[in-house]
């Protein structure tokens, strides 16, 4: 792929929370988007407002990644230069309910566009991991040798998926892929035409916060104040969904700097305890948001917070966004958008 950015780029679940900014990011850059979803956790409504925001040259087609061949007519329809591959399934309770649709929705899927691409002679990806493949880590910030002990299958199918991508790439020498282990996104977009939507009641403090500041819920339950943290609640490393994207962008711009896989963590560096950031919350809508302690989430872990070296050294990438930022800019999209996007009166 050329570094004018003047390629074509697959982005699967690119009406998805993460998705939708990376297209914004990559079509601003110059790049050919070339977006692919099958709507399970997104509306189609994103499209419009992806346009919206960026111009550039912006192709979409609905369908299931699963289904290869329907993958296979985009390869021979663009002339697609790397993929991003964001499409998954994403809730860690979820994956314990139904394991077998998270090991198909992500591993399978994964396999499936991996043997595509190679079909194609496209052999650079940029593959969206997660911060919960760490599991319950000794201490913070985390780098990425630390070992991974996921916990649940969302996280063993990340876990896999990295995995079979390393093997890939030790079998090939011509495959040059990325694994992004994110922490904690949230934010919207600026323009507070893009963010967040869960479907049903969001499973993530982020977007349950912002629906307790728009009236939709009573208050925020925090899930135990007995950690060993500063305030007791949990730490996390909260990271702007706009930095997210353009750490994509320039994972891909970086592709080509060394063949094989190698995985970098995103994340600030910074840790955020639950009630920081609902202060934080409280600051950007200026109201102070109702919360009552609950017991711990099972599972759940004290603290997680990125070692962001790696990204600086390799993608010359750095967040820049900090928490007041992040909810400001959430509360921005949740007060336009007040029932997300299938919201008649949204913007
Ligand atoms: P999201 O649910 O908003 O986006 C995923 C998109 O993929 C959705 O639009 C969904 O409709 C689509 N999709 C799911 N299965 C599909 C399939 N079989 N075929 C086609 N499209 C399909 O989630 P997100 O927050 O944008 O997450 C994007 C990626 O980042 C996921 O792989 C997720 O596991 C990973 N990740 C997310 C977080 C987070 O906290 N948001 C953290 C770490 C990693
Ligand atoms: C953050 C903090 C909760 C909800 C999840 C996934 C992980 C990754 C990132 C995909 C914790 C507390 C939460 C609530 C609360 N996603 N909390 N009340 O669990 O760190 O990570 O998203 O890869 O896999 O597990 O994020 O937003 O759910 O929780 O007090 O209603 O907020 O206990 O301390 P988490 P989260």
């Amino acid at each position: 792929m050329s570094t004018d950015r003047t390629g074509t780029i697959l982005v699967t679940g690119a009406a998805g929370f993460i998705g939708s900014h990376t297209c914004v990011d990559l079509l601003s850059a110059g790049y050919r988007v070339v977006g692919v979803d099958n709507f399970l956790n997104s509306s189609p409504r994103v499209l419009e407002r992806v346009r919206k925001v960026a111009t550039g040259e912006f192709e979409f087609v609905r369908l299931d990644v699963r289904d290869r061949d329907a993958l296979a007519e985009v390869f021979r329809r663009w002339p697609i230069d790397a993929v991003v591959h964001f499409a998954a399934r994403k809730a860690v309770g979820e994956s314990v309910e139904m394991p077998l649709e998270y090991y198909d929705a992500n591993v399978n899927a994964t396999l499936g566009l991996v043997g595509v691409m190679a079909e194609h002679d496209v052999r650079r990806l940029v593959f969206s991991s997660s911060c919960a493949i760490y599991g319950a880590v000794d201490r913070v910030p985390i780098t990425e040798d630390t070992p991974a002990r996921p916990t649940n299958p969302y996280s063993r199918t990340k876990w896999m998926c990295e995995q079979i991508l390393a093997d890939v790439c030790a079998q090939d020498q011509g495959w040059h892929i990325t694994s992004l282990r994110y922490f904690n996104p949230i934010g919207a977009h600026p323009s507070g035409l893009l963010g967040e939507d869960p479907h049903g009641v969001p499973n993530n403090v982020m977007p349950f916060i912002a629906q307790v500041a728009v009236g939709r819920r009573d208050e925020l339950a925090v899930f135990g104040d007995d950690y060993p943290t500063p305030d007791g609640t949990g730490v996390r490393d909260y990271i702007h969904v706009v930095d997210l994207a353009e750490g994509h962008r320039l994972a891909l711009d970086h592709l080509g700097d060394q063949a094989g896989h190698r995985v970098i963590n995103l994340g600030t560096g910074r840790g955020t305890s639950v009630l920081e950031l609902l202060a934080a919350f409280s600051a950007a809508c200026g109201r102070v948001l109702p919360h009552r302690v609950v017991p711990r989430r099972p599972g759940d872990v004290a603290a997680l917070v990125a070692d962001a070296t790696l990204a600086r050294e390799a993608l010359g990438w750095t967040a820049r966004s900090g928490v007041a930022q992040m909810c400001r800019d959430a509360w921005e999209f949740q007060r336009l958008n007040p029932a997300g996007y299938d919201d008649e009166k949204g913007v």
